[in-house]
């Protein structure tokens, strides 16, 4: 992951926003797609945590959400990065969080509605123990706007269809510990989907 390079410790939430931000423009995009959720340490247990002051230190997680506006569509993406070896806590629920997004992105197809999609990879967490912990729905429609329908979510009736672009960011978060979100970037076609979004997702660690 390229991104990955220039964060260390010591920088702050907000310059790697800025960092984020400056090498989406530098490949096109004419501006970011929201405002860029950077939480580290015990603040990547908040789901919205958006860039603070707050520097980096070794052996934190760290949340990076971020996208950019291009020819007038958004992209959106999420991943969580660890600044030093990741502990045995931070490997199991990273591994839960990335199964719940493969099963999510291996139940998305023309037809299925976004609360059906929601269950499959809500059952991963809930299997694992953690169900609880992830508070917010599986995903959403991308287009001209960050956030349009058919969302993933337990309500959502709607179904999908060939040519949505559909986010998969299931999360867990947990207060006093912290969190851990993949997001990807999906195509539903006429016979299943493509995944665009092209970063790495086994364990990114900055030494
Ligand atoms: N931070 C916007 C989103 O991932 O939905
Ligand atoms: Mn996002
Ligand atoms: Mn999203």
């Amino acid at each position: 992951m390229q991104i990955a390079k220039m964060i260390q410790p010591g920088m702050t939430e907000v310059e790697i926003s800025l960092e984020l931000e400056f090498s989406l423009r530098k490949m096109g995009a004419t501006d970011r797609s929201f405002d860029y959720i950077v939480a580290s340490g015990l603040r990547s247990s908040l789901p919205h945590g958006v860039a603070t002051e707050k520097k980096l230190e070794k052996n934190e997680s760290l949340t990076l959400d971020y996208g950019g506006k291009y020819k007038g569509y958004c992209s959106d993406l999420t991943r969580t990065v660890f600044l030093g070896q990741p502990d045995s806590k931070q490997r199991e629920i990273y591994n839960i969080v990335l199964e719940a997004q493969q099963a999510g992105i291996e139940a998305l197809k023309p037809g299925i509605t976004g609360q059906e999609a929601d269950a499959v990879a809500r059952q991963v967490m809930t299997k694992a123990g953690y169900g609880e912990y992830f508070g917010h729905g599986l995903g959403h429609a991308l287009g001209i706007e960050v956030h349009e329908t058919p969302r993933l979510n337990t309500r959502e009736t709607q179904i999908l269809q060939p040519g949505m672009v559909i986010t998969v960011e299931p999360g867990i978060y947990i207060p006093g510990w912290g969190g851990v979100r993949i997001e990807d970037v999906i195509l539903v076609n006429d016979n299943g989907v493509e995944v665009l979004t092209q970063a790495p997702k086994q364990f990114i660690i900055i030494d």
